[in-house]
């Protein structure tokens, strides 16, 4: 028995800004933006939250998959910009769509949060201890971003992405998942710091810091090796892939990814150029775009792969 997809949802905040719109408020350009990254476009939150997202893309994934809130039984919501550090943001969705015989938890694993979460219900469903789960990446890192920082604040964007998983016959046949620790430093946004009768600190609003080239040359290197890995895992080759959904971070590693597996680029779907970069959130949103335009038949094979803070970084294989 392994894990199908068998509905998605997505949903990202109204208000859409634009590089033009940046380069009215910071020293920056559409062409600068766009000739490193790819994006021209992302979506901010104004009066959304990380929950709201998170419950509109699960409605519509359910709504999709048939699959009523009390059959639900697990929900883990990759994400690493909850509106509360607890409750979860899974128990708050839970709470939300009326899923009332789920467990749910959160997974912070930054932008392999999605990959990671699927990954987890599989490992449930394919043991047999739960049918039928809601897996989630949401985000709003734009309320994490230093707007000072012009090399990092233009690259992300805020919205959530779901789908609903169920113990199927066909589904995913294989996953690698990895961990770096010692790389992590490249890539943070610092919790409160100790404050209590004995320790005394300044109390600040960390934003995220981002070394973007040491990134950059992480994800260049890892992610390819980690889709040979998984492809190899489920007795195929690159070649008889015929999607590869990678985390939207940048359109130049995405390029790179292509070039490095000697496969064409059009086979790697994209939409970083409308919603930028976020995070947990941009697989989901990509797989139901594409989901939701009839773009995949039954049989295609799909490598999902993610990667950010962590270091963290996976590959997903299933057939549709
Ligand atoms: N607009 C205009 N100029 C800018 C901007 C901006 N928004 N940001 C930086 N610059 C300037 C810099 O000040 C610098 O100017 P200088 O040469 O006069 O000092 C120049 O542009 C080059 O800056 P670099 O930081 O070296 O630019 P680089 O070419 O490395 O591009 C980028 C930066 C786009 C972040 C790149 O390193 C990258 O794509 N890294 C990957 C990181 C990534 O994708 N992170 C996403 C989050 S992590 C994840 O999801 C896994």
């Amino acid at each position: 028995m392994t894990t199908r997809i068998i509905g998605t949802g997505r949903s990202v905040p109204s208000r859409k800004v634009t590089n033009d719109d940046l380069a009215k408020i910071m020293d920056t350009s559409d062409e600068w933006i766009y000739t490193r990254t790819g994006i021209h476009n992302r979506h901010l939150v104004e009066t959304e939250t990380t929950t709201d997202m998170a419950a509109d893309a699960a409605k519509q994934a359910m709504e999709k998959a048939g699959v009523g809130s009390e059959e639900i039984e697990l929900i883990i919501v990759g994400t690493v910009s909850g509106d509360m550090c607890y409750p979860s943001t899974a128990c708050l969705v839970q709470e939300r769509i009326g899923a009332v015989n789920a467990v749910a938890y959160d997974i912070s694993a930054g932008c392999s949060g999605f990959l990671f979460a699927l990954n987890a219900a599989h490992a449930y469903i394919s043991s047999g201890v739960y049918k039928c789960a809601l897996v989630l990446g949401a985000e709003t890192l734009s309320k994490m971003m230093d707007w000072s920082d012009r090399s990092t604040c233009v690259l992300f964007g805020d919205g959530a992405g779901a789908a609903v998983v169920k113990a199927d016959a066909t589904g995913i046949k294989a996953i690698t998942q990895h961990s770096d620790g010692a790389g992590g430093g490249v890539l943070t946004c610092e919790n409160r710091a100790s404050n209590n009768p004995y320790v005394k600190n300044e109390i600040t609003l960390p934003y995220t810091k981002m070394a973007g080239q040491d990134v950059f040359k992480f994800a260049v290197k890892m992610v390819p090796r980690c889709i040979q890995d998984v492809v190899e895992k489920a007795g195929m080759s690159v070649e008889d892939v015929d999607y590869f959904l990678l985390h939207q971070a940048n359109k130049r590693i995405i390029e790179s990814v292509s070039k490095r597996l000697n496969v064409p680029i059009e086979k790697f779907p994209t939409n970083i150029e409308h919603y930028g970069n976020t995070s947990a959130a941009s697989i989901p949103i990509l797989l139901d775009e594409l989901n939701s335009a009839g773009t995949f038949k039954k049989g295609d094979v799909i490598v999902m792969s993610g990667f950010g803070a962590g270091l963290t970084w996976g590959a997903t294989l299933l057939e549709w």
